[in-house]
């Protein structure tokens, strides 16, 4: 019998991998659902025997079974988007079946945290600091230092939170994890739990993930055994931004209002209930599951660029020709990106900006695209690598208005503690709509400032680089 492998990846099902499904199952098929293999724009992608076709509907099923199909792409491992990478935290996407623990143990599955139970805690926090691994959720921080600060902090109970709020414009890679590869991001809390010395662990999703939140409800059951002692608890969001903010995030799971706390304290000395807390990103955490095997680290720290180890996955999206996870060394430059990997813009158009990083990332000119994904030289120019997301606009983008959108992101999403961002987002708005008056401008000028430098959190901090950003490099749409 001829077995068919399809994603029951959401952004597969968006695209009706359900009824291609159905349509190879009344063909006699035997049909297999696994994790998607990211090439997003060739979703439903089917793979028979290792060749695959896309993007494929259900009409497209008798040519594909009799060898006329003209969306055959050849075999998919060769497919030039995927050679170019080097997959670590994805190693299993396309692959396995998500749900099965047998397709997970078959691919390595458990055996970093079986290695963890093996070491002592220090050894296994020095492996995740000699790896190099910095927080994938924004901001770049060294994991390894982190857990330390938690390992080293009293406190009666530790808790170890994945952050899988994934709130930034352009991105789906915690998607992907929890969708594809959900015992991955399990097997990075066990051992979290384990170095830190942690009884306990959450995981915050965002409700707009049901499929993602289905999974992980088989995954906590299936795995409670393996992990044992160590618990793992679901915690969904509902709907807010800034609660992907870890202290927001926090008082989320506690049931309170997702408001952002003062720091300090630092969540890793009093976080959750006021214990000593790991919070980190999926993809962090995912990461370790990797990192943790018999030369992982080595491996991890050996690629990428400057302080930047590792791999990046990066998200395409917007207006891209080939939308969809790409994971690589850092070092790799955006110019690569777009052009060689993304194929340009969907829509044929001349790229005009790409924003990374999330809503409040910069727009970044194609001047710029030489800049390597490489957190030190983002930051020198002004940019934000954050969750990876890169989001491409073409000629017809309109900057002054992708500024006011900025404005009116922060004052929608604002949890409204400081009064930079709860009332400066709002002025700046207005101030935007009198930009050619010089009097506005200097004013808007002092407010970007003010933003800058007095907001509590990165939603108000981090505003004024799309805004500034759009009025540097394109004045002409602010005339
Ligand atoms: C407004 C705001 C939103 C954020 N949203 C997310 C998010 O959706 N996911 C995430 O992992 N981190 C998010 N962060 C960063 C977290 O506060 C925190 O730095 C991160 O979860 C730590 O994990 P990491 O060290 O593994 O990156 C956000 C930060 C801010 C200021
Ligand atoms: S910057 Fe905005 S989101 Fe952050 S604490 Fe202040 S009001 Fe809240």
């Amino acid at each position: 019998m001829i077995v068919v492998r399809i994603p029951d990846d959401a952004a597969a099902l968006a695209c009706g991998a359900d009824a291609v499904a159905e349509a190879f199952a009344a063909a006699g098929c035997s049909v297999e659902r696994l994790s998607s293999w990211g090439m997003h724009w060739l979703e439903p992608l089917v793979e028979i025997d290792g060749t695959g076709w896309g993007p494929v509907t259900a009409a497209d099923v008798p040519t594909i079974l009799d060898g006329t199909s003209s969306k055959c792409i050849g075999p998919i491992a060769a497919h030039p988007f995927l050679a170019r990478q080097q997959r670590l935290t994805f190693a299993r996407a396309g692959r396995t079946r998500p749900l099965s623990l047998e397709d997970y143990v078959a691919t390595g599955g458990w055996t970093a945290l079986t290695r963890a139970r093996s070491l002592p805690p220090e050894q296994i926090i020095a492996e995740v600091t000699g790896s190099g691994l910095r927080g994938r959720g924004g901001a770049g921080f060294p994991a390894g230092i982190k857990w330390q600060t938690v390992a080293g902090a009293a406190g009666a109970r530790k808790f170890i939170v994945a952050n899988a709020d994934e709130g930034d414009s352009g991105t789906f890679a915690d998607r992907m994890v929890l969708e594809g590869d959900p015992f991955a991001l399990i097997e990075g809390m066990a051992i979290a739990a384990q170095a830190v010395g942690a009884g306990r662990g959450y995981i915050y999703v965002r409700s707009e993930y049901p499929h993602a939140i289905a999974k992980l409800n088989v995954t906590i059951a299936l795995s409670a055994q393996i992990i044992a002692p160590f618990e793992i608890e679901l915690r969904i969001g509902a709907g807010s931004y800034v609660c992907g903010e870890e202290t927001a995030l926090l008082n989320s799971i506690e049931g309170k209002r997702g408001e952002v706390r003062a720091k300090p304290p630092l969540p890793a000395i009093q976080g959750l209930f006021a214990c000593p807390t790991v919070v980190n990103n999926v993809l962090t955490l995912a990461a370790v599951a990797h990192i943790l095997q018999p030369g992982g680290a080595e491996l991890y720290a050996g690629i990428g660029i400057g302080k930047s180890r590792g791999t990046m996955p990066t998200q395409l999206a917007g207006n891209i020709k080939h939308g969809g996870l790409f994971e690589a060394p850092f070092g790799v430059t955006l110019r690569e990106l777009i052009y060689d990997i993304g194929g340009g813009t969907a829509s044929g158009r001349p790229v005009k900006a790409v924003q990374v990083g999330g809503p409040l990332g910069a727009y970044i000119h194609p001047d710029q695209f030489d800049l390597p994904f490489d957190y030190e030289a983002f930051s020198a120019a002004d940019a934000l690598i954050g969750h990876g997301g890169i989001v491409v606009f073409d000629d017809r983008a309109d900057m002054q208005k992708m500024a006011r959108f900025a404005f009116d992101f922060c004052a929608a999403e604002s949890c409204g503690k400081c009064t930079p961002c709860r009332i400066g987002s709002v002025r700046g708005g207005e101030l935007l709509s009198r930009v050619n008056e010089p009097e506005a401008r200097a004013a808007l000028g002092d407010l970007l400032e003010a933003l800058q430098f007095g907001s509590l959190c990165a939603l108000g901090g981090f505003t004024p680089y799309p805004v500034r950003s759009a009025m540097t490099h394109w004045p002409e749409d602010f005339a």
